[in-house]
């Protein structure tokens, strides 16, 4: 597959989807010298506004998917939400689409994501199908649960967690899956890439730490605060999954350690993703190039940490929608060792993930209390008011 001479540019890369995973892989795809093409249905999206060249058009919409994959050498995407029939088509013909289409069919509808898990031996909390939800079927699985939108579902949105029958009026409507809720201590996420060649290499554990109520990741630190034999079941439980799954390029593989101190696989994405932002300053191979590296058929890089790191995410701020403004930039700027990546959106939304902020220190309890600094004194809001 790795052949040891490359006309430049080295590849014309596709990328599905236009979002800040998106900007930051152009960015990366560019170090390396390809030239990038985003498909996104936004004029001017993230990612569009740093690669050579956008498609504008739907990520359902069959004719621009083939343009996208017939102009490129391989095509890759930063979002799950495609029509992977198209995709399954194209790569029949002969396109390179790498994650595999039918892998992303499996892992975009989390019910046979379930089920390949499950099929597999993977620890997972234990499920069952609600094609038609009810307050009876639901109730007779038993409380707490963690109700899941089979397709479509991302941030929080499409999960709903029921703690008991007073809850039923939180059921989300449509064909989902119910779950375990799992009593955990912790969350934690490990990122593994697998080259071609079946090389396999992870990350350190990260932690992600949540906002009550909000299930968006408020805030990241790395490495995790686990023991050894933690840290090593995690990685060969990312590990055990990505084989399992069988797929070429990274998965962020988010887990629960519960309260017996079992880690359990919550859910795989065959992308890179917001668990690994930390990974542009923090280690020597950041995710994004890695994803790059796996779908080029190049050889996978280091994963070794260089620095301890804090992420928080920059939502958009509740009291404006619209043209986003920034506040408190030249503070959180001031901080030694704050990194601001600024996504471009056009518009700010309460709650949109707008940019994020990566703190390195010489303990990752340090970049915590700068990360922390950073949340007081920097906001993200729209022009216009609510
Ligand atoms: N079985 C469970 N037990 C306890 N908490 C859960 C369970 N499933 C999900 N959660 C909580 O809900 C959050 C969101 O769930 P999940 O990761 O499945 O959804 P998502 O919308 O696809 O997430 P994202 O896009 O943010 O990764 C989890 O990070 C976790 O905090
Ligand atoms: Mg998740």
């Amino acid at each position: 597959m790795t052949t040891d001479t490359h006309a430049y540019p080295i590849a014309r890369l596709g990328v599905i989807g236009g979002g800040q995973l998106g900007r930051m892989m152009v960015k990366a795809a560019r170090r390396l010298g390809c030239t990038c093409t985003i498909l996104d249905p936004a004029p001017g999206s993230p990612a569009g506004q740093v690669a050579a060249h956008q498609i504008v058009g739907g990520l359902h919409d069959p004719a621009k998917l083939r343009e996208l994959a017939e102009t490129c050498d391989v095509t890759t995407y930063d979002i799950e939400d495609i029509d992977t029939a198209t995709l399954v088509e194209l790569e029949r013909e002969g396109r390179r689409i790498v994650p595999s289409p039918a892998l992303l069919a499996v892992i975009q509808d989390k019910l046979l994501q379930k089920q390949a898990l499950l099929e597999a031996g993977i620890p997972t909390a234990d499920f069952i199908d609600v094609p038609a939800p009810s307050p009876e079927a639901l109730a007779a699985f038993g409380f707490p649960l963690v109700q899941k939108a089979r397709r479509g579902g991302y941030d929080g949105r499409g999960v709903a967690v029921l703690r008991g029958p007073r809850d039923l009026g939180r059921m989300l409507p449509g064909p989902s899956l119910a779950e375990r809720f799992v009593e955990h201590a912790r969350e934690v996420a490990v990122l593994a890439a697998r080259g071609a060649d079946d090389d396999i290499r992870t990350y350190p554990p990260v932690d992600m730490v949540f906002r009550e109520g909000e299930n968006v990741l408020d805030l990241l630190l790395a490495p995790a605060d686990l023991s050894p034999e933690q840290e090593t079941a995690a990685r060969d439980l990312a590990v055990r999954t990505v084989r399992a799954l069988g797929g070429v390029g990274i998965f962020g593989v988010e887990m629960f350690l519960d309260r017996s101190g079992r880690f359990l696989v919550n859910e795989v994405a065959p992308r890179t993703h917001n668990s690994g932002h930390w990974t542009i300053e923090a280690c020597v191979t950041d995710q994004f190039e890695q994803h790059l590296r796996a779908v080029l058929g190049l050889p996978l890089g280091a994963t070794d940490l260089l620095s301890p790191a804090a992420m928080l995410n920059l939502l958009g701020d509740p009291s404006g929608h619209g043209r986003p403004l920034i506040r408190g930039l030249a503070a959180a700027l001031a901080i030694p060792g704050v990194c601001v990546h600024i996504y471009g959106k056009a518009a700010s939304q309460p709650h949109r993930k707008m940019g994020h902020v990566t703190v390195l220190d010489s303990s990752r309890e340090a970049a915590r209390i700068k990360a922390e600094q950073v949340r007081k004194a920097l906001t993200i809001t729209g022009e216009g008011h609510p």
